[in-house]
């Protein structure tokens, strides 16, 4: 990261050396130290917990508030269709998505995949996820691809937090489709690429669904599925 970012001033040098501007500063600057970048951070970031526990503790219950914000529940007495409509419904999408967008970028803090100790479901005949080493070496082998999932992420947040501006329900629909989308799609490559494993989830999500039908209570990270 640190490195994408020393190479800007360059870039933009040599954009203008290019254009034919500034090309003594350029060439002059080539010489001696980078000039410091005038978005220096203001403070040094440093995690505290594991990507699983910020999953768990973190962007998971955000997602929540946008997931369980637009829904379809199908119970004894009919189907209960439930969409944001007073301020506070409103405001809790809102949180969903600030969190979300912002707390992305933690995803970009080296830190362990797992607390010390906790191998994920990743060894015997029925493992279904990546020990937290195989994750660290996929993420290492392309960082561009596990960045590019995290601005998915973030994007969805951006625009469920202007749809939470238009306060426009019927968007909140599809963006929680894209929600969906957004942490199935890095999961499917980082945390469990395996056949198996998306049949586990699969009945992880029927077992949450029938958990909703029966009382209601929320599920993790599945969104309600729009009226067809
Ligand atoms: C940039 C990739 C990425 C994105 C985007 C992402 N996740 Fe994850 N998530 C992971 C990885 C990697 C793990 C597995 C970490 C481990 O177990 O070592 C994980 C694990 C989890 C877990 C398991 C936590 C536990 O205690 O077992 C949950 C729940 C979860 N993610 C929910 C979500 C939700 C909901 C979203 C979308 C709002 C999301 N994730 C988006 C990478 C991502």
């Amino acid at each position: 990261m640190s490195d994408i970012r020393s190479r800007k001033p360059f870039a933009i040098c040599a954009g203008l050396v290019a254009l034919g501007v500034l090309t003594t500063t350029c060439s002059s600057s080539k010489s001696t130290s980078a000039p410091r970048p005038p978005t220096e951070l203001w403070g040094e970031l440093k995690p505290v917990v594991s990507v699983k526990e910020l999953m768990r503790d973190m962007l998971d219950p955000a997602s929540d508030y946008v997931f369980e914000s637009v829904k379809t529940q199908v119970t004894k007495d009919g189907v209960i269709e439930t969409e944001p409509k007073t301020d506070a419904d409103w405001e809790k999408v809102r949180i969903g998505a600030v969190t979300l967008a912002e707390g992305a970028y933690l995803l970009k803090i080296p830190r362990p995949f797992a607390p010390p100790g906790d191998e994920n479901n990743s060894a015997g005949p029925n493992a279904s996820e990546l020990s937290p080493a195989q994750i660290k070496a996929k993420l290492e082998a392309d960082l561009v691809l596990w960045n590019a999932k995290i601005e998915a992420l973030r994007n969805v947040g951006l625009e469920v937090l202007e749809i939470v501006k238009k306060r426009d329900a019927k968007e909140l629909w599809d963006a929680g489709e894209n929600l969906d989308q957004a942490c199935e799609s890095c999961h499917l490559i980082y945390w469990y690429p395996g056949d198996k494993a998306l049949l586990e989830k699969l009945d992880r999500d029927l077992e949450k669904h029938s958990r909703r039908q029966g009382d209601g209570a929320p599920g993790r990270g599945t969104p309600g599925q729009p009226p067809k």
